[in-house]
């Protein structure tokens, strides 16, 4: 794995490629779109019968979200939608990922008629995705469980994968003759441990078991419901987002070279091996003992259900320690010195995207790879003329964009990028301390404006790059760090 620091020289020759990086780099029905997710945008939650989401109550608990603040309003966009897609259409991405809010089509979680009004919802964004051009990639499940489901155990109980599945059948039924591309979950990993292992996601519960019942049921939701879609949407193209982490170990020994071992799997090979008909990885399912999910007759076989591309949401590579007694795995992640990081502390490496699709690509084989999540978030400064010169946002996402060039270029069959985020949003605990959109959101007025990366994005998608823009965004900007 090709995982080291960037050191100045590698800058040097990285800005060199930079130089002459474009679209048609890459294949013309390449996806070139933008991520969202409903509850982290739409606000709107008292509108048109939405039931309450486990978000919606976790966000009134003290202390949970940084800024006490919550989804309610967000960015609006259950209001502005047309406008944010216009903002879309202008930025010239063909491909746009959002999510449906479970609550908003059975606002108990299930039933036997779907509200009309949240399906109508939906039904006028992906037409208004069409009218402009926009390839509509639904994700069903992006957090906001209903939280009448929650009440009843969420995810940790196996009655919600029935649930989902119904969910799922009704929203493909209904957009389905529009929506050909299907996400079933957005990375299972957060939704189990950030939510039921942490507590720092909702519903805020800490039970190392239980977090490991619910990816076990999550994965196995997904492997139900790709028949179902399938079956109502006979040209439907269906897959599941993982967020992935490229592992890097903490130093030679065969002590931290077995810890990064087993830290990969949990982190990724406990996705990866099931939904690829390879069950649990049997290094981590020994160690687990009585945590171990449990597991019914045909569950393994369902999660292997095949499905036609893997989402991969990448942010950050982990360098990985042995530490004897931490948790059942006796490992820690460790802050590795002298790298770049964003603001959230999240190093940048977009060699680490190589490594990691490269890795996924040798060892599972997908028929299809698209990147369905990536960004940074930094603190950003609007000036007095109302502009926003991220230069360090409008690097990451050239380098990444030159690293995608590579994962191109080594035959690696990725078909598609999606940055994080159109908009700035609720960013879950940390509230609206963090920013990852590509357009600036004022959350007094609601006033979107482009950033200099989202106006290099659209230079980008649209041809427009002159040599000189590029070199701005490469040279002048990387020059600054180094
Ligand atoms: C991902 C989430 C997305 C957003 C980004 C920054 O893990 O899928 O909703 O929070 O991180």
């Amino acid at each position: 794995m090709r995982h080291k620091a960037f050191s100045t020289n590698m800058n040097t020759t990285k800005t060199l490629a930079l130089t002459d990086l474009k679209r048609s780099d890459f294949a013309p029905d390449f996806r070139w779109g933008c991520s969202t997710s409903s509850y982290q945008i739409e606000g709107g939650i008292d509108q048109d019968g939405r039931g309450e989401s486990i978000w919606d109550r976790f966000c009134q608990a003290p202390g949970k979200i940084r800024d006490g603040s919550s989804g309610a309003v967000a960015c609006d966009h259950y209001h502005r939608w047309p406008q944010d897609l216009d903002l879309a259409r202008s930025m010239g991405i063909n491909a746009y990922r959002f999510s449906v809010a479970w609550p908003r089509i059975f606002p108990n979680g299930r039933g036997a008629t779907a509200n009309q009004k949240g399906l109508d919802f939906y039904s006028r964004l992906v037409d208004g995705m069409l009218e402009r051009g926009i390839e509509p990639w639904v994700t069903l499940y992006h957090w906001d469980l209903p939280q009448a489901l929650q009440d009843q155990g969420g995810w940790a109980e196996r009655a919600t994968v029935d649930a989902f599945v119904a969910y799922s059948d009704t929203v493909s039924r209904h957009l389905g003759d529009r929506v050909k591309h299907w996400i079933t979950h957005n990375e299972p990993w957060c939704t189990a441990f950030h939510g039921y292992c942490e507590g720092v996601h909702a519903p805020g519960l800490k039970n190392f078991r239980t977090a490991l019942q619910v990816c076990h049921n999550v994965l196995l939701s997904h492997g139900l419901a790709v028949p179902v879609i399938k079956a109502n949407v006979s040209d439907a193209r269906v897959g599941i987002a993982l967020s992935l982490h490229p592992l890097k170990s903490a130093s030679d020994s065969a002590q931290d070279i077995a810890a990064t071992t087993r830290h990969d799997g949990l982190r990724n090979r406990w996705f990866l091996d099931p939904l690829h008909g390879r069950g649990y990885p049997a290094d981590i399912w020994q160690l687990l003992g009585a945590d171990a999910p449990q597991v019914q007759a045909g569950d393994l076989a369902a999660m292997a259900t095949p499905t036609d591309f893997l989402g991969i949401n990448y942010y950050f590579p982990e360098t990985v320690a042995h530490a004897p007694g931490q948790g059942l795995l006796s490992t820690r992640v460790i802050e590795s010195e002298n790298v770049e990081r964003t603001a959230f502390g999240w190093e940048v490496s977009p060699d680490g995207m190589v490594s990691l699709l490269g890795r996924v690509a040798h060892d599972y084989r997908p028929a299809e790879i698209y990147l369905t999540e990536n960004g940074s978030t930094y603190d950003d400064v609007v000036t007095p003329d109302g502009d926003i010169n991220d230069v360090a946002r409008r690097r990451y996402l050239v380098r990444h964009l030159d690293a995608m060039r590579e994962i191109v270029a080594k035959g690696i069959p990725v078909k598609g990028y999606f940055a994080w985020s159109l908009l700035d949003n609720f960013e879950w605990a940390e509230g609206y301390v963090r920013r990852f959109g590509l357009t600036h959101v004022d959350f007094k007025t609601q006033q979107r404006r482009l950033k200099a990366s989202g106006k290099w994005y659209r230079a980008f998608l649209k041809g427009e790059l002159e040599p000189a823009v590029l070199v701005a965004a490469s040279i002048a900007t990387y020059d600054e760090e180094v």
